[in-house]
């Protein structure tokens, strides 16, 4: 069977998201599939972008990942959101991607699709379920099959969010106990998704 195309679509201003995403891409290579890493682009000025140098350092970091594109969204067999936590929901710039993308969802080309979502927050009751609960109304619109981690590995009862990897950036950069997570996830996605493709082709 041909392998499973993943996308990872993320949005991070200071790195810690992007760090996720990095891990769920190891995560989701090494369970066997095609990979596509992408950010959404970047909509703040650079004037306010360089009144934060972690968010300007970031920006200059991360200048080699792709921008993801609507191709990348009817690629994928599998697609993980990643975002911050903005006011306890997902930050506007990946919300603008997805708002994209309306015309492919018209079509019904985001449908049937297996779906998944990480964040970080600055504080451990900061909104992480919220943000993720509020990606997943999106997923249901587009028909898509939601696979959040659950209790399914035994790493999921350290990290202890069952809707998706997230982490507490006012702790620092993620750990190694929330990279296991993000690659976890990945991979719990990819095989749903590759037992999903195989019955279809079946
Ligand atoms: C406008 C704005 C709103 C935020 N709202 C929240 C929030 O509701 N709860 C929280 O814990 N952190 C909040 N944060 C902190 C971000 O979640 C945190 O900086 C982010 O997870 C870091 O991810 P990044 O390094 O990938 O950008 C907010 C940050 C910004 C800039």
């Amino acid at each position: 069977m041909e392998p499973v195309n993943v996308a990872i679509i993320y949005y991070s201003a200071t790195g810690t998201v992007h760090a996720l995403a990095q891990a769920a891409a190891e995560g989701a290579e090494k369970a066997g599939a095609d990979v596509r890493l992408r950010k959404v682009a970047e909509p703040a000025p650079q004037e306010v972008i360089d009144s934060r140098p972690e968010w300007a350092q970031h920006v200059r970091d991360s200048s080699g990942v792709a921008v993801a594109g609507a191709d990348d969204l009817e690629w994928a067999d599998a697609v993980l959101f990643g975002t911050p936590t903005r006011f306890g929901n997902p930050a506007s710039p990946l919300r603008v991607f997805m708002e994209s993308v309306g015309s492919l969802w018209f079509q019904g080309r985001l449908a049937d699709k297996v779906y998944s979502a990480f964040t970080a927050s600055n504080t451990a009751h900061g909104g992480q379920e919220s943000t993720i609960l509020a990606l997943a109304n999106t997923f249901y619109h587009w028909g898509g099959i939601i696979v959040p981690p659950g209790y399914t590995d035994p790493i999921q009862f350290q990290t202890g969010n069952p809707y998706g990897t997230s982490h507490v950036a006012g702790e620092g950069p993620p750990s190694e106990v929330a990279l296991q997570a993000a690659r976890y996830q990945a991979r719990r996605v990819v095989d749903t998704a590759a037992a999903f493709k195989a019955g279809r082709a079946a």
